[in-house]
């Protein structure tokens, strides 16, 4: 039996947070960490271990309730259901990637493991299961912007998604700077985290004015209610930062781009309300740094992780983002 290995990288968003589900645009990069599954097909169960925490589930190949077991079990369960696969497989999984930094741990975990028993399909339907599993898994109602990531990741590019018409543009990144990532150390579950409170909001907001993709600046600013006001203000800048920061991108002006991230993230901390008092910190000294050009929080915020632009070795203690290849499967 050939052995498999499949691989999905995790992501990180250079800008454009809480658009995805609006059917707007973001901007992430695939890392160069990512999570592997390696095995074999072969029989009647689908049996995997973890190298995170040395366990192992066996499911059958039509799956169960993910809420019937806990922790990346959860996962495995709602991408076997997803994927029902035509034959068993026996595997393990390992990652280079930091579980609940904000980095899409869950989603590579998906969509390795989806690849590994064997889906059959191109990048968008791969992050459409995903998403479905994210759902089904931890009950998390996800845009499609982390598993578009890791799916159509190119290496030496950020991606912009169009997240209305599921659509993906290699942005190349021009040379002059870093693009790093600070982990301040407070990790976080979005299952646990008012994400599906805000979506909600947004979903409230197009109620009142229409889809938030096309909204004016007037119009958002006629939403009688404040937060709905509010709410609404982040997601129709944030859309203009990110085609802002696409075009300073191909102008190479990084300058451009950290003042973006720095107003990106005002917003994401006054208007969306989902920073914490560490992220402020963090990304309000990076800010006063030499050489920075600017920082945000990344992803869905309630924790995680920042990340920063800045002249090229400015931040020599950082982590460095090497833009990466999508995920594979061999053979
Ligand atoms: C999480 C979700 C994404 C997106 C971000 C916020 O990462 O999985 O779909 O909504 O939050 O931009």
């Amino acid at each position: 039996m050939t052995p498999i290995t499949a691989y999905a990288p995790g992501r990180v968003n250079l800008i454009g947070d809480h658009t995805d589900y609006t059917g707007g645009w973001c901007l992430p990069i695939a890392l160069q960490w990512g999570t592997t599954v390696t095995g074999t097909s072969g029989g009647d169960r689908i049996v995997v271990g973890s190298d995170l925490d040395g366990a192992t589930v066996t499911l059958p190949r039509s799956g169960v309730d993910p809420a019937s077991l806990k922790g990346w079990a959860r996962f495995v369960a709602a991408v076997v259901t997803e994927v029902r696969p035509s034959q068993g497989f026996t595997g393990r999984i390992s990652t280079t990637l930091p579980v609940g930094a904000g980095l899409s741990s869950s989603a590579a975990l998906e969509i390795a493991l989806a690849l590994a028993l064997g889906f059959d399909g191109d990048p968008l339907a791969l992050a459409e299961t995903a998403r479905r599993a994210e759902f089904a898994a931890v009950g998390v109602p996800c845009g499609i912007m982390d598993q578009l990531a890791s799916t159509c990741g190119r290496a030496g590019h950020a991606l912009l998604i169009d997240c209305d018409r599921c659509t993906v543009e290699d942005v190349a990144i021009p040379e002059g700077a870093d693009i790093c990532i600070i982990d301040p150390g407070q990790p976080r579950s979005l299952a646990d985290s008012a994400y599906a409170e805000r979506r909600a909001a947004c979903a409230a907001a197009a109620e009142v004015i229409g889809p938030l993709r096309d909204a004016t600046f007037d119009a958002v600013a006629a939403i009688p209610d404040e937060i709905l006001r509010r709410r609404a203000r982040h997601v129709v800048t944030e859309n203009q930062r990110v085609l802002d920061t696409v075009a300073a991108l191909r102008d190479g002006d990084w300058p451009a781009v950290g003042q973006a991230m720095l107003a990106s993230h005002r917003s994401l901390r006054d208007d969306f309300e989902v920073s914490t008092p560490l992220l402020d910190e963090t990304v309000d000294r990076l800010a006063r740094t030499p050489g920075v050009f600017g920082a945000r929080l990344t992803g869905a915020g309630f924790g995680g992780s920042v990340v920063a632009v800045c002249e090229v070795g400015a931040l020599s203690t950082a982590v460095r983002v090497i833009p990466s290849q999508g995920a594979h499967r061999r053979p």
